[in-house]
């Protein structure tokens, strides 16, 4: 059960690395160009300053894999680096020339089990169902993660789930019981995961009887 979270702010990973609850960082052209930052730098700044993330995953964009494989080439230079393609054709030869040149591979955009069928066929160290754009169009989300993790459950190619696009706590949640392997998340989303009113509620109780027991 890993939590990575989804974006490319120096300052956001900063903030939540120390807790420990931290295994990896997705990135996508979107955050990247959110955070203001040079692709390469940002993802160079993240992989050098915070040692313990086992997976940043830096996007490449391009029409043919031979461009992708030559965009991915300067991030597979840096530590924990994972390069992510799209599930398209030519993103997932890029997935397999990628495995053979010993890069770990986040395959992303993905909608249907078939698509997470083909990823995990071209080798992919993560595929990357997107939960919350599916639900947006009146699919569920949900469902797709448990289908994938019931084929991958009886075909094992190794290839983990990384539940993406999910926007609250109670679907994070929802993604673990469904199977997936990893959930990445808006920092404030994983801010979140903490919440309860009945936690808050309680805490000031203890609070009020501790204080008046060392009164
Ligand atoms: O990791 C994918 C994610 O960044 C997309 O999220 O909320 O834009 O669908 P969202």
């Amino acid at each position: 059960m890993k939590i990575f979270l989804d974006t490319a702010d120096y300052d956001a990973i900063s903030m939540r690395y120390d807790t420990g609850l931290i295994d990896g960082v997705t990135t996508n052209p979107s955050l990247i160009k959110k955070s203001g930052d040079d692709p390469f730098e940002a993802i160079k700044a993240i992989s050098e300053s915070f040692p313990d993330l086992k997976s940043i995953s830096a996007e490449v964009v391009a029409d043919l894999a031979c461009d992708m494989v030559e965009q991915a080439k300067p991030f597979m230079e840096l530590d924990n680096v994972t390069i992510k393609v799209p599930c398209t054709v030519e993103g997932l030869r890029a997935c397999r020339q990628l495995r053979d040149l010993g890069a770990t591979v986040n395959v992303t955009l993905i909608f249907s089990a078939a698509q997470a069928v083909l990823a995990a066929k071209a080798g992919a160290t993560y595929v990357s169902p997107f939960v919350g754009r599916l639900t947006d169009n009146g699919c569920d989300g949900l469902e797709l993660i448990k289908t994938i993790y019931d084929i991958y459950a009886r075909q094992p190619l190794g290839t983990e789930i990384l539940a993406a696009s999910v926007r609250s706590p109670e679907v994070v949640a929802l993604c673990y019981r469904e199977g997936s392997d990893i959930v990445t998340m808006p920092p404030g989303v994983f801010d979140r995961m903490y919440e309860s009113v009945l936690t808050r509620e309680g805490l000031a109780i203890f609070q009020k009887d501790w204080d008046s027991i060392n009164k």
